[in-house]
């Protein structure tokens, strides 16, 4: 069959009073708050807050939210064992994906939809995510797990529990910010995914698990993955122009650069380009930084793209250490927020999602006895 025409480009799906996009004007507002803003002043868990309940807390709400986090983020014994002892061969987002469906299995809800559980799902989720995935890395490296340490909020306990040493409060500000940015994008992929599993009614989990599952392609979330593996196949900046060039030339595509509805400049990766450039200094180590500069110039040149947000978080995660298989994870773990508040906002006024398709196949065929039938020529 032909290439899918539209991918509903354009396409107005539902209301949301959650996040806006003007991708003309290359603008992002998170409950009418721009985001801009909110990384300049806000918390990762404060994001999250806002997402969910629609506004700022106020300090007893946020004492409440992260006494919640502090409490939710162990894991399971089981469900840690499971990581430790069957998933260290496993894909990073295949055991992500895996273990959060799993922990399904250990919700003392049974799984019950109503509103005050699934808010709770929604937090608890959201505090799990970076302990599996620190547990999965430690798991490989055949290092015990590092528990949470209740001191730290998200960015700065997800770094400590990766390595067991505590960043600097810089480092950690950094992430906090990297994950303010991805916490949610309106109706990408990955969050449209979860939001029809969730008009199904379908359980929280399994919602989440749609959308970790299709966050994981190269055109979305594991877009990260793949410009960190360009950056270091193309190595140095004098080399970057012919293996642009190769790229186009073949017809592919450059990971990390164009928009379904960003016209313009992305502006999450507007907010976290000072940090890519920040750490490259510090590490005394600018050959992928610079490298990565010429990639935009020439794409600009050829192509009259912008990077992405996946372009600049993959220099950042790779400058504060975070393996480029934990990338898309990484990317995951932050999203967790803007996921479930869909979810509860689609559950709060469920419809279920089911379209149509416009049938383009043979008609008129008669079903032929299998002795009859014969192969058609590849
Ligand atoms: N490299 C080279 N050309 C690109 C490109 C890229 N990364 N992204 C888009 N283009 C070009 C296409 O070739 C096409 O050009 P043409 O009209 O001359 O054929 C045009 O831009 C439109 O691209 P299209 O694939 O129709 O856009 P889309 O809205 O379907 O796709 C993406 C959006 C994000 C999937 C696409 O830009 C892409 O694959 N980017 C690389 C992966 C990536 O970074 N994903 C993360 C997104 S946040």
């Amino acid at each position: 069959m032909a290439r899918q025409k539209g991918g509903l480009e354009g396409v107005v799906a539902l209301d949301s009073s959650i996040c806006e996009v003007d991708g003309v004007k290359g603008r992002l507002f998170y409950r009418g708050i721009e985001i801009d803003e909110l990384a300049a002043n806000s918390t990762y868990p404060e994001t999250a807050y806002l997402l969910w309940y629609g506004q700022l807390p106020t300090q007893d709400q946020l004492d409440g939210l992260m006494a919640q986090f502090y409490s939710q983020r162990e894991l399971p014994p089981e469900i840690l064992r499971m990581i430790v002892e069957f998933m260290p061969s496993w894909d990073s987002m295949e055991s992500l994906r895996t273990t959060v469906s799993a922990i399904s299995g250990y919700d003392p809800g049974g799984l019950e939809h109503n509103p005050r559980d699934d808010q709770k799902r929604a937090i608890s989720l959201t505090a799990r995510m970076p302990t599996i995935i620190a547990a999965y890395h430690r798991a490989r490296q055949k290092l015990p797990p590092v528990p949470p340490s209740s001191g730290l909020a998200t960015a700065a306990n997800f770094l400590y529990m990766l390595s067991g040493e505590r960043p600097s409060a810089r480092r950690a500000r950094i992430l906090d910010v990297c994950l303010i940015v991805h916490a949610d994008h309106e109706l990408n992929a990955s969050t449209f995914a979860a939001r029809v599993a969730a008009s199904t009614l379908a359980d929280i989990y399994a919602a989440v698990s749609a959308g970790i599952a299709t966050l994981d392609g190269p055109l979305h979330g594991g877009a990260n993955e793949q410009v960190m593996a360009m950056l270091e196949e193309v190595g140095t900046p004098d080399r970057a122009e012919e293996y642009v060039m190769d790229l186009l030339r073949r017809g592919k595509k450059v990971p990390g650069f164009g928009h379904r509805v960003y016209k313009t400049a992305d502006p999450r990766a507007t907010i976290i380009r000072p940090f890519a450039a920040e750490l490259a200094r510090e590490s005394g180590q600018t050959r992928l930084f610079d490298t990565a500069k010429r990639i935009e110039e020439v794409v600009m040149r050829e192509k009259g793209l912008n990077a992405n947000l996946d372009f600049v978080s993959a220099q950042v995660y790779h400058g504060l250490g975070i393996p480029t298989d934990l990338m898309t994870p990484v990317f995951a773990m932050s999203r967790s927020a803007g996921w479930t508040a869909h979810i509860l906002e689609q559950y709060s006024s469920n419809r279920l999602i089911r379209p149509r398709a416009k049938y383009v196949g043979p008609k008129q065929l008669h079903y032929v006895p299998v002795e009859q039938r014969k192969e058609k020529a590849a």
